[in-house]
């Protein structure tokens, strides 16, 4: 996330939404979803609205789908936008699972300009946006201590929370496991890909998932993505000495997360 200087605070005009109101964007590999939260409450004020990502997913064509979801929405004001990579002061860093123009872009100047209308857009890595709705309103409500969320897609995400303070940009799913990079191996997409049953997949999850704990012994695991849908199907086979709790804001979680981070570093 960025910090911003005096001198762009001043030339800043965005303001907040009504009643801590701000549009979250929830981009992916498939779909990117957009709705107005209400940040206060954590709940969606309009009705989510999904188009399917272009492909390729370069930058422009990114930033083109971002402002389209804003003006359907009739959105001006906060607007916070998840993406699936390192997202350091708004720039790009990696590209693990997206296309590799992103490296070197700044997905904030570059989504601000599409969308324009005096509208300031943050992105964050997606996870990190995850863990945030998570800690205010889900699964890590009112947890203190380190609190980890892994989020099980197309790659493996992470969020490290600290009595509910974000420290972005983990990247744990890029852990070595077993000679390999770990989302290469636990990734839900490498169930589907493989039709791997959840008892198999639970075993490389259980491998990682206590790799994880033997490095930072959190208090808590939450487990997001598509598959924390099914949770009752892998998440009791998991033998961690840490208790795991499925995520619940499930589909809502990046939009939710993107808004209140938006709100908080955009400024009400
Ligand atoms: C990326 C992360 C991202 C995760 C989930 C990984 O491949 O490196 O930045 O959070 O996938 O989308």
């Amino acid at each position: 996330m960025r910090s911003r200087s005096a001198s762009e605070e001043q030339s800043m005009v965005v303001t907040g939404g009504p009643d801590g109101q701000a549009f979250g964007v929830d981009i992916g590999g498939t779909g990117m979803k957009g709705a107005v939260v209400d940040t206060g409450t954590g709940q969606l004020v309009t009705e989510r609205k999904r188009i399917l990502t272009p492909h390729p997913a370069t930058p422009e064509a990114v930033a083109g789908v971002v402002a389209q979801l804003v003006s359907d929405a009739g959105w001006q004001g906060p607007i916070g936008a998840t993406f699936p990579a390192v997202i350091k002061h708004g720039v790009a860093q990696s590209a693990a699972n997206v296309d590799p123009s992103w490296v070197g872009t700044d997905a904030d100047k570059t989504f601000t300009q599409a969308v324009g209308d005096n509208s300031e857009v943050l992105v964050l890595n997606d996870a990190d946006a995850a863990g945030i709705a998570e800690a205010r309103y889900g699964a890590a409500k009112g947890v203190a201590g380190v609190v980890i969320l892994l989020t099980f897609g197309t790659g493996i995400g992470s969020a490290l929370l600290i009595d509910g303070v974000l420290v972005p940009n983990t990247e744990l799913g890029h852990l070595e496991l077993d000679g390999h990079d770990a989302e290469s191996r636990a990734a839900a997409s490498v169930r589907d890909e493989h039709g791997m049953s959840y008892k198999k997949w639970s075993k490389r999850v259980d491998a990682y998932m206590q790799h994880v704990e033997r490095l930072f012994t959190p208090d808590l695991f939450v487990v997001g993505g598509g598959v924390s849908k099914n949770a009752e199907k892998w998440v009791p086979l998991l033998e961690l000495k840490t208790p795991v709790k499925p995520a619940q804001l499930l589909n809502d979680a990046g939009i939710v997360g993107a808004a209140i981070a938006a709100i908080e570093h955009l400024g009400e």
